[in-house]
């Protein structure tokens, strides 16, 4: 039995969290896209563990594995690896070697665009990690594998065709003086120090081939970001570069659609909506309650440090969100964080045009038209939450039960977990398929 997590809204929905709660009957955890833009976080005895680029699964000693649908900063990954082994962990982790690599020019060009974008308010509101731009390269074929990097004489090859370009880009279109990061024999020396590195540490591996041949394995599927942020089926342009969603584990991992839909998969959902960067937000609360609200929550980007946007939970987005991944379950986290609001709505229907719609729309103009159409709930108080998790489902306030149960019941699919407060202990899991039962094997 394998299972995916996916982000139901726009990131920032706790997958690191729950990864962590699922991937306790998993041998394998595996991150299919995105990079040092994620920002995961796992609470385990009151001691945090924030990883942007390791799969949240070597907290438990799981193996852990970066498919080729990631792009990778080597610092990141060095420095979050050497921060791991500091606090006693033995992270074993396997990197693609057709991930591709974030080079420091990426992240210079990532911010230099967003700059340039500020003037006509459409930038989008990057982590600015060069995200964009290395997945840009990629897809116009001139971008550098972690493969690649490990031959010397190509990779000095390739740094030799790629960085001119980006030099006179970096010069030319955004008026930068250029520096180490758009020089091939500063560039070289550094991504060599790291290839020695990987080749030491031996961690370069065919992720396709590894995992074909682990198939008694059970894997968990950990996505970054969210499915609003994926790049086909999210509010494009305010989205991440990569594809956030179920089918990107499939090809940014290379296993087969059966590995992914035989198992589970599970839609990350909070309890109210929250996303940093730009794009339309038909729920989000006005100034005032979103700066009470934020100071509650505590809703400030783990990446950027930003201050997230915040809102009323948003039932068009997240059918739209079960639909595209097929979720066959969800968790819900953060109920203790609506704990004391004068009001509790869910955006069930937006109106459009005259019209009410139950879905979300494709693009940002409509979206940024829609109106809300909202049902009010019975508020709850606060709680001792992690006795009430210790209890269990029934011991929960009956209005934060029927809260969660609306939700599963518009979405047509039960809660596997939910979520009282950060840590493990404050997870009152319903089902973990990884630990409860095993798929038969297909006939073949
Ligand atoms: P990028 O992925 O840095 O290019 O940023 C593109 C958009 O995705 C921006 O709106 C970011 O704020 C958002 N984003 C990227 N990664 C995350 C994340 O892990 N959580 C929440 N938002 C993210």
């Amino acid at each position: 039995m394998n299972a995916t997590l996916i982000g139901s809204g726009f990131g920032d929905e706790g997958k690191g969290r729950m990864t962590d709660i699922f991937s306790a009957g998993a041998d394998i955890v595996v991150r299919f896209q995105g990079g040092n833009n994620a920002g995961h976080t796992i609470t385990v005895d009151g001691e945090e563990y924030a990883l942007r680029l390791v799969p949240s699964g070597v907290v438990r000693g799981k193996t852990g594995v970066l498919g080729n649908g990631c792009v990778v900063n080597l610092e990141t990954l060095f420095t979050e690896l050497d921060s791991l082994r500091d606090r006693g962990l033995n992270p074993e982790i396997y990197v693609s070697k057709r991930s591709h690599v974030v080079f420091p020019y990426h992240r210079v060009l990532d911010q230099a665009e967003e700059t340039a974008k500020d003037d006509d308010a459409t930038a989008v509101g990057t982590t600015g990690n060069g995200i964009g731009p290395a997945y840009a390269d990629k897809t116009s074929r001139r971008g550098i594998r972690i493969g690649e990097l490990l031959d010397p004489e190509t990779l000095r090859t390739r740094l030799e065709h790629v960085v001119p370009q980006k030099r006179a880009v970096a010069e030319a279109v955004f008026d930068i003086e250029t520096g180490d990061e758009f020089d091939v024999e500063t560039l070289f020396e550094r991504f060599r120090t790291y290839s020695q590195r990987l080749k030491r540490e031996d961690i370069v591996v065919d992720v396709s081939s590894f995992l074909a041949q682990r198939e008694d394995a059970a894997i968990v599927f950990e996505g970054a970001q969210g499915t609003q942020l994926d790049l086909d089926h999210g509010i494009y342009p305010f989205v991440t570069s990569s594809n956030p969603t179920a089918g990107g584990a499939i090809v940014g991992t290379g296993v087969s659609p059966q590995t992914v839909s035989d198992g589970e998969i599970i839609g990350v959902v909070k309890a109210y909506l929250s996303r940093v960067g730009s794009g339309p937000m038909p729920t989000e609360f006005d100034e005032e309650d979103a700066a009470d609200f934020r100071e509650q929550a505590g809703e400030f980007g783990t990446v950027t440090g930003r201050p997230r946007r915040t809102g009323w939970l948003d039932l068009p987005l997240l059918r739209y969100a079960t639909r595209v991944n097929g979720f066959t379950a969800i968790t819900l986290s953060h109920l203790d964080v609506l704990a004391g609001l004068d009001e509790l709505r869910v955006c069930d229907a937006y109106e459009l045009d005259g019209e009410c719609i139950d879905t979300a729309p494709t693009s940002p103009d409509e979206w940024s038209q829609c109106e809300p159409q909202y049902e009010e709930f019975e508020t709850w108080g606060d709680h001792d939450w992690l006795a009430l998790a210790e209890d269990g489902y029934e011991a929960l306030p009956e209005e934060v039960r029927a809260y969660a149960e609306y939700v599963s019941n518009e979405l047509g699919v039960p809660i596997y977990a939910l979520g009282v407060g950060p840590g493990r202990e404050a997870t009152i899991i319903q089902e973990n398929p990884l630990t409860q039962r095993r798929t038969p094997k297909r006939e073949t």
